[in-house]
């Protein structure tokens, strides 16, 4: 089962700056988790929310600032075990730290109602700076939009289905909106990760990855019912206490 850093190392330092993804590299990671904005004139960044109010406080959208400007706030002042100041970082910044280390990567595309057009456009530019990036990457998105793009560009791109609000009930028609879109990754929320969901992902033919663990004791469970892999800001997880 692949222990995925998510966010970076993001239960010890601020979430997807280059501290996390420092400390992640430090403490073994060789899978990492993402995820990816577009600021209004065009760079692509790493932070998790659309705007700054989770991270820096600040009720600011991230498509309505240009990078100079994104640059100037505090994405770790959430963080209160660090007092340093953190950049939300320029999508090539934290490839630089991780690339190194990296064996398998999960860009997760936040793109809802398509906000960052020709977003799929430039991280396949993207994928193809280096060497051995494509065939190492996993895309992933909750916008199936996105998904459908990034399928229509590229036939090779490995794809990963996220579901928002996804229940047991709603499992089936899910994998068959995975299916469509030619996905071989499903990401599922731990909170429906049952043995009986899981295996019937798993009988559709996709590797089945697990967001969020952050508990040992769930971790084994995961392992247990045969997860492929888990999402965790807790990069030691496997060697917790609890
Ligand atoms: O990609 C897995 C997981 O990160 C999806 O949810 O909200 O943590 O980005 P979120
Ligand atoms: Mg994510």
């Amino acid at each position: 089962m692949k222990v995925i850093s998510h966010r970076g190392a993001s239960g010890y330092a601020p979430e997807n700056t280059l501290k996390a993804f420092r400390l992640a590299v430090e403490m073994g990671s060789k899978d990492f988790e993402f995820d990816v904005h577009q600021t209004r004139d065009g760079i692509l960044v790493v932070h998790h929310d659309f705007d700054l109010k989770s991270t820096a406080g600040q009720d600011v959208k991230i498509a309505e600032l240009d990078y100079a400007d994104l640059r100037k706030f505090n994405v770790a002042a959430h963080f209160k075990r660090d007092t340093t100041t953190q950049h939300a970082p320029r999508l090539e910044e934290a490839l630089d730290v991780i690339w190194p280390a990296a064996d398998w990567l999960n860009f997760e595309v936040k793109n809802d109602k398509n906000v960052y057009p020709g977003i799929e456009e430039k991280l396949l530019a993207f994928l193809g700076s280096k060497p051995g990036l494509f065939e190492r990457t996993v895309m992933s998105s909750f916008d199936h939009g996105t998904l459908r793009r990034f399928r229509e560009l590229s036939p090779r791109l490995k794809l990963a289905y996220l579901g928002h609000g996804l229940s047991t009930a709603l499992l089936l028609p899910a994998v068959k909106r995975a299916e469509a879109v030619g996905a071989v990754n499903f990401h599922l929320a731990l909170r429906i990760a049952f043995k009986l969901n899981v295996q019937k992902i798993k009988k559709a033919g996709f590797w089945v990855g697990i967001y969020t663990v952050n508990t040992r004791k769930d971790a084994l469970r995961m392992k247990e019912i045969g997860v492929d892999g888990i999402f965790t800001n807790h990069p030691d997880i496997l060697t917790l206490k609890s």
